[in-house]
């Protein structure tokens, strides 16, 4: 895959992220031997799967000469996190552009933005502006003010963000064959798409044969998302790329009850995993996924005799954004 290696990119992530077996949880659920691929140890304060994306997209924000990045996100975004701390890792501004009413406390990624000296940008869900329109206005200003601004969309999830996950898969296939470990399914959190679509795309192109299956952290469709990314892949690697609907494994039943809301089921998922191996996920994306990894184990969904990898994505740093303490 020459293409994929001609693409500009910057290395932002420390890779390879390792992948863990976690016996002690496996034995509690009684079911498949389920591995942690440590995606939530890619660096850029304090890790998660953006690093990945972000390393083509800053590569491709370098290229057109910016100096000031604009993204979006939720108050508590982990992306929005990420891209400021990359920004400043290669001597640029950032602006976040945050859904929500106001800020009552810096605190967990918010805390973490305002360190890294981020523009926080808080956009009323109930305004006139959505978010979207609210950033590409702050990008026009900055244009007048004679900045070169480069606007990352939510979580980075572009056919170039993407390709992230593409080189992902390619390590997981290598790192696969290094353990003699044949995954089955590959599960992970879903926000925008990209890492689903990355990975999907690079199992297909490095002969990876496990499945994809993503647990969704929101009540979106996420499949048309899902295929347009696939195709935004194909062409920057000029293939015939094509993801089927047979490809993608979307599960909407542990999202709730509502994005970004801690579920009790995600709260136990949490428990479970940090008393069992000492391994802390997030309370939107991770939490959720793993809860629903585990229920889908106990539903039968996943045989004893199967290999799992889970895609730790990041996000712990939310829970000191959050009053959670009652709830452990
Ligand atoms: C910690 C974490 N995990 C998973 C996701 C979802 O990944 P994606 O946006 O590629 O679907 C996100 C962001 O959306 C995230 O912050």
């Amino acid at each position: 895959m020459e293409k994929l290696e001609r693409i500009p990119r910057i290395p932002l992530a420390i890779t390879p992220t390792p992948i863990e077996a976690v016996p002690r949880f496996s034995k509690v659920l009684g079911g498949p031997e389920i591995y942690i691929k440590r995606d939530d140890n890619t660096g850029l304060a304090f890790g998660g799967n953006k690093a990945r994306k972000l390393e083509y997209l800053m590569a491709d924000a370098k290229v057109k000469g910016a100096d000031v990045i604009l993204t979006e996100g939720g108050l508590q975004s982990n992306h929005a996190r990420m891209t400021a701390a990359a920004a400043r890792k290669l001597g640029m501004k950032a602006v976040l552009v945050l859904k929500g009413k106001e800020i009552k406390e810096y605190q967990g990624n918010l805390l973490l933005d305002r360190i890294l000296d981020a523009e926080i940008i808080v956009v009323d869900p109930d305004g006139s502006l959505t978010r979207r329109e609210a950033m590409l206005k702050k990008a026009e200003e900055l244009k007048a003010r004679g900045m070169k601004p480069y606007v990352i969309p939510t979580g980075g999830s572009t056919g170039l963000g993407a390709l992230g996950y593409v080189r992902c898969a390619k390590e997981i296939i290598e790192q696969s064959k290094v353990m003699g470990v044949e995954f089955d399914w590959v599960v992970h959190p879903i926000g925008s798409g990209g890492t689903q679509a990355g990975l999907i795309a690079g199992k297909k192109l490095f002969g990876g044969n496990f499945k994809v299956y993503g647990i969704a952290a929101d009540n979106e469709d996420f499949e048309p998302e899902i295929k347009k990314i696939g195709e935004e892949i194909g062409k920057l690697l000029d293939l015939e790329l094509t993801i089927s609907p047979e490809e993608i494994f979307l599960n909407y039943d542990y999202f709730g009850p509502t994005y970004g809301v801690p579920s009790e089921a995600a709260i136990e998922a949490m428990k479970l995993l940090a008393r069992t191996e000492g391994i802390i996920v997030g309370p939107v994306y991770t939490g959720k996924a793993l809860a629903g990894l585990i229920d889908l184990i106990h539903k039968g969904k996943f045989k004893e005799n199967e290999k799992i990898l889970f895609v730790h994505t990041g996000g712990a740093p939310a829970i000191f954004g959050m009053d959670l303490i009652d709830r452990f």
